[in-house]
């Protein structure tokens, strides 16, 4: 595709690989910046939230149902038809195989009638990028996902190439936010309402345990802070609204103690690996980025050690497709379509870095891993 270099590059990016059907359609002109022509995120929070979590299930079908019309409206909002694009983008993993099969066939179908070329996108990669899409920044840069699925540190050194520094050894970030609402009592998804109840709070009532801190590896653990949860949460049994807003506000603010001191050390580490980076930065993804607490203990850590923060904005922090368009784009660019997608498998499973030496755990557990 190198005749394209000059020219514009269009690529039609697909999302299913969680609970969220989307599609988007993103452009990049040599010496332009990104442009995001059409952007569609159709949410199945509600088909789930009876349920109190993902339904594996319910969530293949809802991205069957909607993906065709989600495909249309991204193609319509960016002004562009099927023929104007250069390239189809899909997520192939990590995520929930049924959603992951649907994206990827519906991919496979519009590529192969159009006669386009097909890229199968590790969904990581597209969170590992946005700040690229969305900032213009340059490699090496670090990244902090903290997701329903996931919670990893990831040096970023080019397009296919990372490593990751860390991971959680049990829970997702956004899987203990989730399970101490469910504890409470609060409404999945719980991140958002346990960060809402935190703020009438006392964050000093209940002295939760700062996994991890001071521990050398930059990695998390998040099922020990769950169990004290568990333990405060029966102890004041029955639970006052007071008990409910004490107990998140102490559990935020152990999250946030807990993640900055471990962000801290992946930071100290980029340092001494990379002392020629100028202005070194950290970028955040996934939903828990949107916790404002979080936020500000990541900004504070980034500012005590000469660090740019990148918080791109919520919808690109969250899942969305013009992710995986612009790894598309950044795949073309870099001359590495990758494997050939036609022949391409779903992967539930796709670490970012296959070199690593996996941590005890999965680190990715719950809902979404
Ligand atoms: O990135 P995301 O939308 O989906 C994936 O996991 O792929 O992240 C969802 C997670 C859920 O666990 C949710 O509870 C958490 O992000 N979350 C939050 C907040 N908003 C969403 N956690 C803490 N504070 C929030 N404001
Ligand atoms: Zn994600």
């Amino acid at each position: 595709m190198s005749e394209r270099r000059d020219k514009m590059i269009r690529v039609l990016g697909i999302e299913t690989s969680c609970d969220e059907t989307a599609a988007s359609v993103v452009a990049l002109r040599e010496g332009a910046a990104p442009e995001i022509l059409s952007s569609v995120v159709l949410s199945q929070i509600e088909e789930h939230a009876a349920f109190g979590g993902v339904v594996p299930e319910i969530a293949a079908r809802a991205h069957v149902e909607a993906l065709d019309g989600i495909v249309e409206a991204a193609l319509a909002d960016s002004g562009t038809t099927l023929a104007d694009v250069d390239a189809v983008a899909a997520t192939a993993g990590p995520g929930l195989v049924g959603g992951l099969i649907v994206g990827l066939m519906t991919a496979k179908a519009i590529a192969g009638a159009a006669r386009k070329p097909l890229l199968a996108i590790n969904h990581l990669e597209g969170h590992a990028l946005t700040a690229r899409l969305t900032d213009g920044l340059q490699f090496p840069y670090l990244l902090l996902l903290v997701s329903g699925g996931h919670t990893q540190i990831v040096l970023v050194r080019g397009v296919g190439d990372y490593r990751r520094w860390a991971t959680t050894i049990d829970d997702a970030l956004g899987e203990a936010f989730d399970k101490t609402a469910k504890m409470l009592g609060l409404p999945y998804p719980g991140g958002p309402n346990v960060e809402r109840a935190a703020r009438d709070g006392d964050p000093a009532r209940f002295a939760f345990p700062r996994p991890m801190k001071g521990s050398a590896q930059p990695d998390f653990s998040f099922a020990g802070l769950k169990t004290a949860v568990r333990q405060a949460a029966t102890a004041a049994a029955p639970l006052s609204d007071k008990d409910v807003a004490d107990i998140c506000a102490s559990f935020q603010a152990a999250v946030s103690d807990a993640l900055a001191d471990r962000v801290g050390r992946a930071l100290v580490r980029f340092r001494e690996a990379h002392p020629d980076v100028a202005e070194p930065a950290l970028v955040v993804a996934g939903g828990v980025a949107a916790n404002a607490e979080i936020r500000t203990a990541l900004q504070a850590q980034c500012g005590k050690r000469g660090f740019r923060f990148i918080a791109p904005p919520l919808a690109l922090c969250t899942d969305n497709a013009a992710m995986i368009a612009w790894a598309g784009i950044e795949r073309i660019r870099a001359g590495l379509p990758g494997e050939d997608a036609f022949a391409f498998a779903p992967r539930s499973r796709w670490p970012l870095d296959e070199v690593s030496t996996p941590v005890v755990g999965s680190g990715r557990r719950g809902a979404k891993a």
